[in-house]
Formats: C-alpha cells, structure tokens, sequence
C-alpha cells in the first residue's frame, strides 16, 4: 500500500492580492522502500510540500493520505505524526535543555513508549548514527554535524514508516552527507517510504525517482532505475 499519496493538493498562503500560490495541483505518491528526492529552485513549493505530506501543514485544496488515511479525517492527527512519521527539518528544532539522548526519547514517550524502553531504542539508533558515546551530552556540546545526526536519529526512532527529509545534508561536510544518505536508504530498503528534499544533485542519484518542483507545480520526475538501465 501506498505510504503518503497526495492528490491535486494546492496551498495558498495568505488571500487577496498578498496570496502566494506556494503550491498549485500536486499529486505524488510514495510507497514502502521508495526513495524519492525532490528539487527545484529556492521558493519553488519543496518545504511546503514536505509539510502537507506529514500533516504539519493543511492544504487549501485536494487530498493527503497517509497508510490509506485521509489526514481531513484523522481525529488524532498529532499521535498518527508521532508513530507514523519522522521529520528533519532544516533548523534542527533539537531542545537544548535535553541530552541527545533525551531528545531521541521524546517522541517516543509522548507516545507512551516506558522510559527504559524509549532509552534502549534511543540508544539504538543512536549507535547506527556513531553517537553512542555522545548520548549525554546537551545540544550545545556538540558539533553541527553531530546534532544533525542527532536530529536524524530522532527522525528514525521507533517504527516510522514515512520519512521526511528538509535538505539533512545542507550544512554537513560530504561524508558525514554520504553517512545520512545512507542511513536513510538503509531504512528505505527495510520499507520506510522517504521523501528527501535536496539541492545536491550527488544525493539525488541515491533515489528511487526524482521530481522537480517548480513555481509549485511538478514540471519533471525521473524513474532512476531507468536511467541506470540505459
Ligand atoms: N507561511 C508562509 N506564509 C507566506 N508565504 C509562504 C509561507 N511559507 C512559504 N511561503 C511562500 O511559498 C513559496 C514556497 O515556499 P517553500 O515551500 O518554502 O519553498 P522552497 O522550500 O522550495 O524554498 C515561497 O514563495 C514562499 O515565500
Ligand atoms: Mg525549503
């Protein structure tokens, strides 16, 4: 089944002659263990696409359906973005006054995971992301690189099925970028669906398909496995 399946979704923020048509008519669809980056110019609609398709945002018009739910109807729709889908986003949003560790805990305890188990889970994802022996530290100790990576781990805690990735590597040096792609791929093959947001046409040869947004609307999408096989 479809993860995240959008259909002809348009947002206008604002109204009257200050409207920005930031999206206008998308349909996409990403099923399990898909990878599929979108690009496009600075303003073209990426964010605020990224936002309808995990239900931070409302769109004006048209559908988002999430496992086959339509987010309009979702009664509790801050407990299906807890267990259903992990964010990075471009500002970190990691909390300062919490360990790394405490921070990849979070989530899953709002969603009633116990403490010790949230910790072992946490600490999980956190070795995958080499930062085991950073777990107790607060954000402000850390690297840039090394609280990117903590915001990935959070993303990937728990059992997500739908991934969405704000460029994760825009302020990360090529390897540890290359690192986080791979771990997302990881994820993607074990049946995650990722949505990726990129610039960097190096990170979009890691997707399944590519799709170019611009002055919100998709103008191209490309099937990688295909050109790999011309
Ligand atoms: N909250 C908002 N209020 C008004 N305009 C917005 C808001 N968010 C985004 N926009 C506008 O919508 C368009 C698309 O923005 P965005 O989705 O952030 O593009 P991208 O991520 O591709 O740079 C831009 O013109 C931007 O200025
Ligand atoms: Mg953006």
């Amino acid at each position: 089944m479809t993860v995240v399946r959008l259909t002809e979704v348009a947002r206008v923020h604002g109204e009257g002659a200050t409207a920005v048509h930031a999206l206008k008519g998308v349909s996409l669809e990403v099923a399990p263990g898909e990878l599929v980056a979108i690009t496009g110019p600075s303003g073209s609609g990426k964010s605020t696409l990224l936002n309808l398709a995990g239900g931070l945002d409302r769109p004006t018009s048209g559908t988002v359906h999430i496992d086959g739910r339509d987010l309009a109807t979702v009664r509790d729709l801050a407990a299906l973005r807890r267990r259903s889908v992990g964010y990075v986003f471009q500002d970190l949003n990691l909390i300062t006054s919490l360990t790394a560790a405490e921070n990849v805990m979070l989530p899953r305890e709002l969603d009633g995971v116990r403490s010790r188990l949230a910790r072992e889970e946490a600490m999980t994802v956190l070795a995958e992301m080499d930062l085991a022996d950073l777990a107790d530290r607060f954000p402000d100790e850390l690297s840039g690189g090394q609280r990117q990576r903590v915001a990935i781990a959070r993303a990937l805690v728990g059992e997500r099925r739908l991934l969405l990735a704000d460029e994760p590597t825009g302020a990360l040096d090529t390897h540890t970028g290359d690192e986080i792609l791979h771990l997302l791929r990881a994820r993607c093959d074990a049946g995650a669906a990722v949505l990726l947001v990129t610039h960097e046409p190096r990170y979009a040869a890691w997707a399944d398909r590519v799709v170019f947004l611009c002055d919100g609307s998709i103008t191209d999408s490309t099937d990688m496995s295909l050109e790999s096989a011309r």
